[in-house]
């Protein structure tokens, strides 16, 4: 199997399942075009968010990583009218975008994209007293991953969803003695997951035109 035929099949899937969506294909183009890194969630995947974001009849949204803001749209669309979602960057230029492709999709009034090293933004959310959200999307820097898992469960009530994007990588995720700061912040990240009795947690390995990786995704079941 290779990369290749994955994304053959993703698209298969796309094509079948994920109707053609302008606002989302703007989004692409805007971001691809001023230079932002192809890091977006793949359509299936964001469609996934979405579906899981409605099971979840999620009121509140926090998302720690924008980039353009594609999986932010996809997240935000599961809300209902009086919902909110609030995500985290740091880089200028992304946010910047982000909030184009955003303001683009018609859902300026719902999403606000807060500049800044998430980990001082999530600081001031909790200051702030925004939380508790109702589903986390863990998605920036991937060695800061386990401060963002201690941040998930603060700003948590029981029964907030936690997910995590790129908890594989492409398997280096079970080599102990990686020196990559990337696949140490993932293990670190979920051997808390592991640990934490407030949760209820399983991890998922993808395949696809993003090559291979994986979500983990944790219930909060206690009231913290
Ligand atoms: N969730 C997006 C992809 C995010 S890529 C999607 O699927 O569409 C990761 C993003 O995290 C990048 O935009 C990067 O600038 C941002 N990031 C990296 N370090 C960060 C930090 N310390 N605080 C906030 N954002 C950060
Ligand atoms: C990459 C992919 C991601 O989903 C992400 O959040 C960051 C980086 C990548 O392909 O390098
Ligand atoms: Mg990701």
């Amino acid at each position: 199997m290779t990369h290749k035929q994955w994304t053959e099949v993703d698209r298969y899937i796309t094509d079948l399942l994920v109707p053609p969506d302008p606002v989302l294909n703007a989004t692409l183009q805007a971001s691809d075009a001023v230079g932002l890194p192809p890091h977006n969630v793949s359509p299936n995947q964001g469609k996934l968010l979405m579906l899981l974001a409605l099971i979840h009849r999620a009121r509140t949204i926090l998302e720690i990583g924008t980039l353009g803001g594609y999986s932010t749209i996809w997240l935000a669309r599961a809300l209902p009218t009086d919902g909110r979602l609030i995500t985290l960057e740091s880089n200028p230029q992304h946010a910047e975008v982000a909030r184009e492709n955003i303001a683009r999709a018609g859902l300026a009034d719902i999403v606000q994209v807060r500049l800044g090293p998430a980990i001082d933004t999530l600081s001031q959310l909790a200051t702030e007293g925004q939380h508790p959200f109702d589903l986390i999307f863990i998605d920036a820097d991937k060695p800061s991953n386990p401060e963002y898992f201690a941040w998930a469960l603060k700003l948590s009530r029981r029964g907030s969803l936690i997910i995590a994007d790129n908890v594989v990588r492409n398997g280096a995720v079970i080599e102990a003695n990686s020196v990559d700061p990337n696949v140490q912040g993932v293990r670190r990240f979920n051997e808390l997951l592991s640990a934490e009795t407030r949760v209820s947690a399983t991890a998922i390995q993808t395949v696809g035109s993003k090559g291979y990786d994986g979500f983990a995704i944790a219930v909060v079941t206690s009231d913290n």
